[in-house]
């Protein structure tokens, strides 16, 4: 443990100025609504979807219960392919809505599960595919779209890391048939904890608001087993807040995305995921790759060195979500199917990242990258 220095961990929560947040207080003190589609609700998910460029958005109280809901949404049953390079949630939402999740590769450039790997996957009983926008780095759209036509399936994707992430200057929510977000606290936009639906016309946004209220259509009917997953009006509040600045935070974090490019470019063995052409980013993670051949030492080794130094790094994602005990009983689970996976998830390291992080600490973490001890 290195006394000298203060603890730098992977993220801290963005905050907006507490003196502001307190005059959305008063209002909720006032009105005395906290929840069920109130004022604040209303006007942030109106103001959300302006500011991400999408046209239907539903808010959610969380992402995970986002994802449960969008599978239910379309009726998703059967086999959904899935990655199982991303958060545990993403598989969990399949489980929950009892449907089998079926593992494929990812790529090897970005991570994000790989179409081709998706399509071998497809059986009679597949009904949808569920890639992860992973580090918010966008999957190969239009190719998982025409997969989609071609097998008529379901498109979902876990877009809980793609915050504002554009290609070519449109939203990647507008690929797919529904798009997942989250706005939990380690998020680069955070309602403390939030998610959101995006869809693309006015009677799945209908479903979707039925879904995350219980069912009910109106004050007296109930037309499916929804759950309770509406936002409140204190994460609407924050919601609102954090709108304004964001764009802020998001510029921060490309600069420090660029200050640790240049000071790891010469290290050998840890390597840099490359910017995307044309791909608007908002730096989520700082993922580094660490090859033990030519570097020395292995990702495991790095992780506690920096410890060491009272820098937390964090090995997102190990193990792969089909390690885990719950799910790797599964065949698509077993060891050797997911090569790529498998490597990159036993060499993945993702460095401290977020806005209030001082060049000094971006210097300190690269140093002690480049001397290796
Ligand atoms: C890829 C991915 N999917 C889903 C989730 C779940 O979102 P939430 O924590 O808002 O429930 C997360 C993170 O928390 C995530 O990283």
């Amino acid at each position: 443990m290195d006394p000298l220095h203060k603890p730098i961990y992977v993220t801290r929560p963005v905050l907006p100025p507490l003196e502001e947040f307190t005059e959305y207080l008063k209002q909720i003190w006032e009105n005395k609504i906290l929840t069920n589609q109130g004022p604040f609700h209303e006007q942030f998910e109106r103001e959300l979807a302006g500011y991400l460029g999408v046209k239907y958005l539903s808010l959610f109280t969380n992402g995970t219960l986002a994802l449960v809901t969008a599978l239910q949404t379309l009726r998703i049953t059967g086999e959904v392919i899935t990655t199982p390079f991303s958060f545990v949630a993403t598989t969990h939402s399949l489980w929950w809505n009892n449907i089998k999740p079926v593992f494929a590769d990812i790529e090897p450039e970005c991570y994000n599960l790989d179409p081709d790997r998706a399509e071998a996957a497809i059986t009679p009983q597949t009904t949808a595919i569920m890639p992860v926008h992973v580090y918010g780095n966008p999957c190969k759209l239009e190719r998982f779209q025409q997969i989609a036509d071609t097998y008529g399936l379901k498109l979902i994707y876990d877009a809980a890391h793609a915050f504002g992430i554009k290609v070519n200057g449109r939203s990647i929510l507008n690929f797919g048939d529904l798009s997942v977000m989250s706005f939990h606290a380690t998020k680069v936009f955070n309602t403390f904890e939030g998610g959101a639906i995006i869809c693309h016309d006015e009677a799945t946004k209908r479903r979707i608001d039925n879904l995350k209220n219980f069912g009910f259509v109106n004050e007296t009917t109930v037309v499916i087993p929804g759950i309770n997953a509406k936002m409140n009006e204190f994460q609407a509040a924050m919601g609102l807040l954090q709108l304004k600045y964001v764009d802020e935070a998001i510029r921060k974090r490309g600069e420090i995305a660029k200050s640790y490019r240049e000071g790891l470019r010469d290290v050998e063995g840890i390597i840099c995921l490359n910017d995307m052409e044309g791909v608007e980013h908002c730096n989520p993670y700082f993922p580094v790759l660490i090859d033990r051949d030519k570097y020395g030492k292995t990702r495991d080794h790095v992780y506690e060195l920096l410890k060491e130094h009272n820098i937390y790094g964090r090995r997102y994602f190990y193990p792969l979500i089909s390690r885990f005990p719950t799910y790797r009983g599964l065949e698509s689970a077993q060891p050797g199917r997911m090569p790529i996976a498998e490597r990159v998830s036993d060499q993945i390291l993702c460095l401290p990242i977020y806005p209030d992080l001082q060049f000094e600490a971006i210097e300190r973490i690269i140093s002690v990258l480049k001397m290796g001890e």
